[in-house]
């Protein structure tokens, strides 16, 4: 029997697992592709996640089940759990949780319902018109690097963009004139609860680019209690990245919630606290989480360019300098865009530091 399977192998499993190795932990993983992320560091099974044949099977072989991802319907992981004859309640973040978060729509429902500030969104109905105010229109389900996001800030937008979605599965919601993105890694368990430090986050095309520590309180304090009570309107068990807006009057909106490490705690590999990713494998096992403390860092993402060639030459050339740690995910193939590994700067003056690195490892890799 292995101790921990986890539903997808792409980076973030794989960066769990290795976690999980550390302390001597066995892991699983199901994924579609042959050659996932984590295939490469542990056994893993081939098998679509929407099959519930073989979600059961990944059920059957581990004590302890969690996810990377919250695309897989929770009925049909329910359906997997009662094929493996086993009970839900051995998968961290629950079900009930998942449900909800993974319907963009129901996540903002039980966040206004607990009173959690978060932009107020409804469905995109047929034949609804532009509601005279700047809104962002947004895929209810497997929106992810901004893929199910549109922006209708004046009339023409909602034309343009509503001439071609479909029908139905599309909500929207009230657009955020924010001044900053923030992101809080919140971990909640009988055992403990708590959060890892307010970071701010740049995104470039809708996608992550850069993470550093925010200016500390306020906003830092708000963004915390906030970012925490979204985890507990959804009443999430586990580890939970939050995604903020701050206002320009200091103001903390819920942006959204993911039940999983998260892309904005990959700062935590080096920082020299406990990295997000224990800390999820802790909250996985049912084992006590650590309080989060650590040093500066800032984390660079790097994406796959037009005419990437040999990585390691890449690498080289990133952590040529002190203080620069590289992370590869090992992704069989690196489409312009998509999300290869990140870096992480550690030490004063870490987001030049890390953006500097990012350059040199660009240059190298396409040169
Ligand atoms: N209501 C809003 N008002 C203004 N900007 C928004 C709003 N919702 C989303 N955005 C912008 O679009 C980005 C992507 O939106 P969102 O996080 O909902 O999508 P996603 O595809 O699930 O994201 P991720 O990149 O986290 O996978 C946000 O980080 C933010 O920059
Ligand atoms: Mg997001």
């Amino acid at each position: 029997m292995m101790d921990l399977g986890f539903l997808g192998g792409g980076q973030l499993a794989r960066m769990s697992i290795l976690a999980a190795h550390r302390m001597g932990l066995r892991c699983l993983s199901l994924d579609p592709a042959a050659d996932s992320p984590s295939s490469q560091v542990a056994p893993a099974i081939e098998g679509q996640l929407a099959d519930p044949e073989a979600v059961a099977s990944l059920i059957r072989q581990c004590r302890r089940l969690t996810l990377e991802n919250e695309f897989i319907p929770a009925d049909s992981l329910r359906d997997a759990f009662t094929l493996a004859k086993r009970d839900p309640s051995d998968l961290i973040p629950g079900l009930e949780t998942l449900a909800t978060i993974q319907d963009k729509l129901l996540q903002r429902e039980a966040l206004a319902k607990a009173g959690v500030p978060s932009p107020l969104a409804s469905s995109l109905d047929p034949g609804r018109s532009w509601p005279g105010e700047p809104v962002v229109l947004k895929a209810r389900f497997g929106g992810y690097d901004g893929k199910g996001t549109r922006y209708a800030r004046t009339a023409e937008e909602w034309e343009a963009n509503t001439a071609y979605l479909p029908a139905h599965g599309w909500l929207v919601e009230s657009f955020v004139p924010f001044v900053r993105e923030l992101a809080v890694m919140v971990y909640r368990s009988p055992l403990a609860t708590g959060a890892f430090p307010v970071m701010e986050t740049v995104q470039t095309h809708h996608v992550c680019d850069l993470v550093f520590p925010a200016p500390s309180s306020p906003p830092g304090e708000r963004a915390r209690e906030v970012a925490i009570a979204a985890v507990e309107a959804v009443r999430g068990l586990g580890l939970f990245g939050v995604e903020l807006f701050e206002g320009k009057d200091g103001e903390i909106l819920v942006n959204e919630i993911a039940p999983r490490p998260h892309n904005t705690g990959h700062y935590t590999l080096d920082w020299g606290g406990v990295s997000q990713f224990e800390q999820h494998v802790r909250l996985a096992m049912g084992w006590k989480p650590d309080v989060p403390l650590g040093g500066e860092v800032c984390m660079a993402n790097l994406l796959g360019q037009p005419g990437a060639g040999d990585v390691r030459v890449a690498t080289a050339a990133a952590i040529s300098e002190p203080g620069i740690h590289v992370h590869w995910y090992g992704k069989a193939e690196a489409k312009p865009g998509r999300k290869m590994g990140h870096l992480n700067a550690v030490g004063p003056d870490a987001v030049r530091r890390a953006t500097e690195a990012r350059e040199r490892f660009y240059r190298a890799w396409t040169s």
